[in-house]
C-alpha cells in the first residue's frame, strides 16, 4: 500500500496525486487497478450511495461496513476513510476509538477529518501521536453544512485568514496532507505554496498538489454534480440502455437463448 510519506515526496517531486471516492469493493478494485493513488471512503457515500440528502445521517457502523469492502478490492493505492459526522467531533478520546476502530477493523491505511480549529488541531496531534495517520479538510466542509451550506467558503479576508491559519494548523498537528473543498483558486495556490505536505483540491482551481472528485461524478452515475466536478462517462445513460435493452429481451422471449 502506498504510504502517507510517499505522498509527501510526490509534492517535493512535483508529481500530482490523483485521489478519488470508493464505497464498495467493485469500485475500488477497478479503481486501484486503474492507477488511483488515494481511495477515499468519503463520508459522500452518505449520499451517493445510501440516498441521503447530506452526509449527516452517516454512522460509524455503516462506514466501517463500506470501508471493509474498500479495502478488500485494494491492492496499491492508500486508503483513507473519512470518520463520520458525530463520530470524533464529541473529544480527542471519541477520536481515537473512532480512528482506532477505523485502523484495526478495515485494513485502511488513514482517516480523514474535517475542520482546522485548535481543538480539531488538538485531536489531530493526539492521532498522529499514536499512529494514526489523518487527512485533514478544510474550506468548506460538508458535515457544517446545517451552518454554511454548500456554498463557496474563503471570500471574505476574514474567512481566507482563518483557513490558511487551520491549514497551518493541521500541517504542525502532524496530518500527512489536506483536502480543500471549494475555496478560491488563489486562496488553494496560497496554501499549497505555504504548506509541506501535499494539498488536495476538489473545486479549489489547479494549483493543488493533487485533485479529488466524488467517483459518481466521474462516471456519470448520478442525475446530478457540482458545478466544479467533471464527468468523463454517463454512466446512467449507458445502464438505462443496457438495462432498457435486457427487460425487452426478456419480454420478447429473445433471452437467453435456447
Ligand atoms: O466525502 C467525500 O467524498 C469527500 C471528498 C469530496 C473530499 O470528503
Amino acid at each position: 500500500m502506498l504510504t502517507p510519506q510517499q505522498l509527501i515526496q510526490w509534492k517535493q517531486q512535483g508529481r500530482a496525486i490523483a485521489v478519488l471516492t470508493a464505497w464498495d469493493y467493485a469500485i475500488a478494485q477497478i479503481l486501484d487497478q486503474a492507477g488511483v493513488d488515494v481511495i477515499l471512503v468519503g463520508d459522500s457515500l452518505a449520499m451517493v450511495a445510501l440516498g441521503h440528502e447530506t452526509t449527516l445521517p452517516l454512522t460509524l457502523e455503516e462506514t466501517l461496513h463500506h470501508a471493509k469492502a474498500v479495502c478488500r478490492g485494494v491492492k496499491q493505492a492508500l486508503v483513507v476513510v473519512d470518520l463520520p459526522f458525530m463520530s470524533y467531533q464529541e473529544s480527542p478520546q471519541q477520536a481515537i476509538r473512532s480512528a482506532g476502530r477505523v485502523l484495526k477493523e478495515t485494513g485502511a491505511g488513514g482517516v480523514k477529518l474535517e475542520g482546522g480549529h485548535p481543538a480539531m488541531a488538538e485531536t489531530v496531534a493526539k492521532l498522529v501521536h499514536i499512529g494514526i495517520p489523518v487527512m485533514g479538510h478544510v474550506g468548506l466542509t460538508p458535515q457544517s453544512v446545517r451552518q454554511t451550506g454548500f456554498r463557496q467558503q474563503g471570500k471574505s479576508s476574514e474567512d481566507r485568514e482563518r483557513i490558511v491559519a487551520e491549514a497551518i494548523a493541521l500541517e504542525q498537528a502532524g496530518a500527512f496532507s489536506i483536502v480543500l473543498e471549494h475555496i478560491p483558486s488563489d486562496l488553494a495556490k496560497t496554501i499549497s505554496e505555504k504548506l509541506v505536505i501535499p494539498t488536495i483540491g476538489i473545486g479549489a482551481g489547479n494549483q493543488c498538489d493533487g485533485q479529488v472528485l466524488v467517483t459518481s461524478d466521474v462516471l456519470g452515475l448520478g442525475t446530478w454534480k457540482p458545478k466544479f466536478a467533471k464527468s468523463y462517462l454517463n454512466l446512467y445513460e449507458l445502464i438505462t440502455t443496457a438495462t432498457q435493452e435486457y427487460c425487452g429481451e426478456v419480454r420478447s422471449h429473445q433471452f437467453p437463448e435456447a
